[in-house]
């Protein structure tokens, strides 16, 4: 398996940024602020950030930042990369000190995505305060939790994000809304789900894991009587067991939040499964009904539509 040791940030663009200070705050218990710079940090256990929203003209994932253990790991992962042909930008000490990293490098997957790969991102010991009374979030070894990114070719990113980048398949899920694969580079089911839709480009959606199913709940009440939509009720999925709801973010994609997620202690023993609607498979155990609501202003066509 790839020496990526897990999702550290994710790095977005938004017209909307100060709202996120509510929706993160006040619904979800998490700890965002403004920094200098006008951008939305958002916290959720004692990284310096987890998410980073800056202003920007429209909603647009801008990177997803991958941490290595240490120097080591960090230098076999780019040497890995440069070794099948992908070219790793090597970042400038600036850079890594934005993003509050020891250093920084970058690539992009075939559709132009930008990925990071860093390692020592900086830390706050036992400074994480959530917003509301709530308990603590799975990160460690799992990482942030997890991203799913829409892609146009199912095909070429597979190729990619398992062949090239490493990562292990746990489950492919197929119910007729185009294929999903999920992919995991530690004992989290998935830190990165790709799902194919030709023609389509972004981010969907971020997932943040609460210890506690209580707070899932109060999170689910708290959202049903705030202004943001409920883009799909309380529920469990087949794959990653995961109990959890979605709000469509005031940035255009979701946030999951969710609880009881499976882990996969011994990566050697699990065998990647397939839920397939053709074989009467589903893709829920309960729950999860998606309501009806614009489409994602994350998402965005592929190509890039040129004016004219
Ligand atoms: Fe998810």
């Amino acid at each position: 398996m790839t020496r990526i040791h897990s999702l550290g940030y994710v790095g977005f663009q938004s017209p909307q940024v100060a709202e996120w200070l509510p929706f993160a705050n006040d619904v979800f218990g998490l700890e965002c602020d403004l920094d200098e710079s006008g951008a939305a940090q958002i916290r959720w256990d004692d990284r310096m950030y987890r998410m980073r929203i800056v202003p920007g003209e429209d909603d647009r994932l801008l990177y997803l930042g991958w941490e290595t253990g240490n120097r080591l790991d960090f230098a076999a992962v780019i040497e890995d990369l440069r070794g099948k042909g992908v070219e790793v930008v090597d970042e400038s000490p600036e850079l890594a000190d934005e993003r509050r990293v020891s250093a920084l490098a970058s690539f992009s997957d075939p559709f132009g995505v930008r990925h990071e790969v860093f390692y020592g991102q900086g830390h706050m010991d036992r400074t994480f305060r959530g917003q509301r009374a709530t308990s603590s979030f799975i990160t460690g070894d799992q990482g942030l939790g997890h991203a799913v990114l829409i892609v146009p070719d199912m095909e070429e990113a597979s190729r990619f994000y398992e062949d090239t980048l490493g990562f292990k398949c746990s489950d492919v899920v197929d119910v007729g809304l185009g294929p999903m694969a999920f992919l995991r580079c530690n004992p989290r089911h998935h830190s990165l789900a790709i799902w194919g839709i030709p023609g389509a480009l972004g981010l969907n959606h971020v997932m943040v894991e609460s210890t506690d199913i209580d707070d899932v709940g109060r999170a689910y009440d708290l959202a049903q009587r705030s202004e943001y939509e409920i883009s799909a009720s309380l529920g469990r999925h087949a794959g990653d067991e995961q109990l959890s709801f979605y709000t469509r973010t005031p940035s255009g994609f979701d946030l999951e939040f969710g609880a009881d997620s499976l882990v996969i202690d011994d990566d050697d023993a699990w065998t990647m499964r397939r839920l397939d609607r053709r074989w009467g498979n589903r893709s829920e155990i309960w729950g999860h009904q998606f309501r009806p609501l614009p489409p994602q202003s994350s998402v965005h066509p592929y190509p890039a539509e040129v004016a004219p």
